[in-house]
């Protein structure tokens, strides 16, 4: 007689039966654990690459600046507003101005000042960027949008 101590053994057919039915019901279980989360976004939505830079009169005709922190260069001039990519087309180094225009510290590449390449091994020049006004009439740049070379934003 089997006491508390003492189990009665469990036949090895029953063992596997109960055995496929824990498996079989962890397996649903886990499905529905699946489809549950299935709405919910494995990915954070892309923050807006759309940033302000200042206001027009911020930047006088003929003014070539960095915007801060943002690896862009912005162009002033008669016909309008430009930004340049100071992203390196070739690996993604971020180039320094020089007197001809652009030089990548990495591997060489130069620039010229319209940001069109002048030696590799960059394929291609650096991105303009589209530039626009928000509605509070500050500059606004969308590195995420390129626009061809020679766009010029009308203030
Ligand atoms: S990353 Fe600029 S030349 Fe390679």
């Amino acid at each position: 007689m089997a006491g508390r101590l003492e189990p009665e053994p469990i036949a090895r057919r029953d063992f596997l039966g109960l055995a496929g039915w824990w498996t079989a019901a962890l397996a649903v279980l886990g499905s529905l654990a699946g489809m549950v989360r299935l709405p919910n976004p494995r990915v954070l939505p892309e923050t807006s690459r759309r940033f302000r830079i200042g206001r027009s009169r911020d930047y006088p005709v003929g003014s070539m600046q960095v915007v801060p922190d943002k690896n862009v260069l912005l162009v002033s001039r008669r016909e309008g507003f430009a930004a340049i990519s100071m992203v390196c087309t070739h690996l993604g180094c971020i180039v320094d101005r020089s007197e001809t225009g652009f030089a990548c510290p990495c591997h060489g590449s130069s620039f010229a000042k319209d940001g069109s390449v002048v030696a590799g091994p960059a394929p291609r020049g650096l991105r303009w960027l589209e530039v626009s006004r928000s509605i509070d009439g500050r500059l606004t740049v969308d590195s995420g949008r390129e626009v061809p070379a020679g766009t010029w934003f009308r203030a």
